[in-house]
């Protein structure tokens, strides 16, 4: 295949990720999650309550913050968004699938779908190089090989980290890993991508980077739910979730 003609397919490629999905689902709700709890068994059989009742709703191209001090239960709320954890209780909705009580199968499915998550310290494999790290989740959806390497391609492209593809994680920046990682955020076109202080590890300068990348993501139509503690941060997002702390100890997220 010629490079132009990789080019086209490439660039049909990505309209088609962009637009496969379905009206109601660009439309309604990316992220509905009502009255979400979590409690936490501790080693002694007691339980403590880390969130409760944390309600929020996050539409389609919407960037949204979540702040709260250290130990407020971000992290947490994240988790439970991101299928990674299961809810105590609550209802919890990813693009009109209801994820409440889904046993872990079906929360790997939906998260492989569905989300991305972006992790302050990158999490990216040693051992594998960029692109082999952006391909991950194409993998693990069995995508054919041609198909997910025009994607890889594609999506460094955007992160602006194509000639650096084949480079392995020790040899990149801070801000270079972090475009990593939010490539592979993205290369499967999550409806909802979640950041837990994308900025934490970074300098102002790459700070400011990441989050006009991140909002070049929201205007593609994907959610972003973003934990910071960062103030350049906040003033980027369209509206900002802080932590409430009540009586229980246990942490609501209210709407600012
Ligand atoms: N797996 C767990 N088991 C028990 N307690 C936990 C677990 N994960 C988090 N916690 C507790 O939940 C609280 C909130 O933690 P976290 O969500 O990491 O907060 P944040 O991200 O806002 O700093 C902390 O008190 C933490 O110790
Ligand atoms: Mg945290």
């Amino acid at each position: 295949m010629s490079s132009k003609q990789a080019r086209l397919l490439r660039s049909n490629y990505s309209m088609r990720l962009l637009v496969n999905r379905s009206p109601q689902e660009e439309q309604g709700t990316a992220l509905r999650a009502t009255r979400l709890s979590k409690d936490f068994k501790q080693a002694d059989g007691s339980t403590t309550l880390v969130l409760d009742e944390a309600t929020l709703e996050v539409c389609p191209g919407e960037l949204v913050g979540l702040v709260g001090e250290s130990g407020s239960g971000k992290t947490t709320l994240l988790n439970i968004l991101g299928c990674i954890d299961s809810v105590s209780r609550g209802e919890l909705e990813i693009g009109g699938v209801c994820v409440g009580n889904a046993s872990s199968s079906r929360r790997r499915i939906i998260r492989r779908d569905r989300v991305g998550i972006v992790h302050q310290s990158f999490a990216l494999l040693p051992t594998l190089t960029a692109s082999e790290n952006v391909m991950i989740p194409l993998h693990l959806q069995g995508k054919p090989r041609l198909e997910a390497s025009l994607r890889v391609q594609s999506v460094l492209e955007q992160v602006d980290m194509l000639e650096k593809a084949d480079m392995f994680p020790r040899h990149l920046s801070g801000g270079q890993l972090q475009r990593v990682a939010i490539a592979r955020s993205i290369v499967h076109s999550p409806m909802v991508v979640l950041a837990d202080e994308p900025t934490g590890n970074l300098d102002s300068r790459n700070s400011v980077a990441i989050m006009k990348l991140l909002r070049a993501i929201a205007e593609t139509g994907c959610a972003i739910v973003c934990a910071t503690h960062d103030q350049e941060v906040v003033s980027r997002c369209d509206r900002v979730l802080q932590t409430k702390t009540g009586a229980s100890r246990a942490t609501r997220f209210a709407l600012g």
